[in-house]
């Protein structure tokens, strides 16, 4: 099935907040909603989704950063969020959002892309790798209460 890729507006919210949901199940939703209005004002975010037979299946949330780890150029692209309905995966689908996302992140002049997941995340590190991505670091976050 043919994939096509379109940058989203703010008529498209609602799926959009429900691919977030997908990515962080456990986020309180005003932490999920907070930063959207922002994100489709700014000339340094894109979000596309993947479209199939006219439904959205999946997006890509990039942003420009001026730092990235392991990157040695700046501003670069990064990949802030990643995400394909579970019955879609396997199909492509995100290797076209990441083509999309790399392409708009080129037109901004940049020569890097970067990205991130979790350690536990195999799908996603394995994606990561197969679409031309190696690991450059490794991060622990640490809390404390104040
Ligand atoms: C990570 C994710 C976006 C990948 O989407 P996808 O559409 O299934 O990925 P693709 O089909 O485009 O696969 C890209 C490559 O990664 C590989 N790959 C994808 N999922 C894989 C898996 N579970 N195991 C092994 N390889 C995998 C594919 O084989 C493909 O390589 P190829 O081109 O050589 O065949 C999807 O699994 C997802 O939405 N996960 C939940 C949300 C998430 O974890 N997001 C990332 C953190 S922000």
């Amino acid at each position: 099935m043919e994939i096509s890729i379109r940058r989203i507006t703010s008529d498209d919210q609602d799926e959009w907040f429900k691919m977030r949901k997908g990515i962080w199940p456990d986020a309180p939703d005003e932490y999920l909603g907070f930063d959207m209005d922002d994100i489709l004002a700014s000339d340094e975010d894109a979000v596309f989704f993947a479209m199939m037979d006219g439904r959205p299946v999946g997006m890509v949330e990039a942003r420009i950063r001026e730092y990235g780890e392991g990157c040695e150029t700046s501003p670069v692209g990064y990949i802030e969020g990643w995400f394909v309905y579970p019955e879609l995966r396997g199909k492509g689908v995100a290797g076209v959002l990441t083509q999309a996302a790399e392409d708009w992140a080129r037109g901004k002049g940049c020569t890097e892309m970067a990205s991130d997941t979790w350690l536990d995340n195999a799908a996603s590190i394995r994606a990561h790798v197969k679409l031309g991505y190696f690991e450059a670091e490794r991060l622990v976050h640490f809390v404390k209460q104040l």
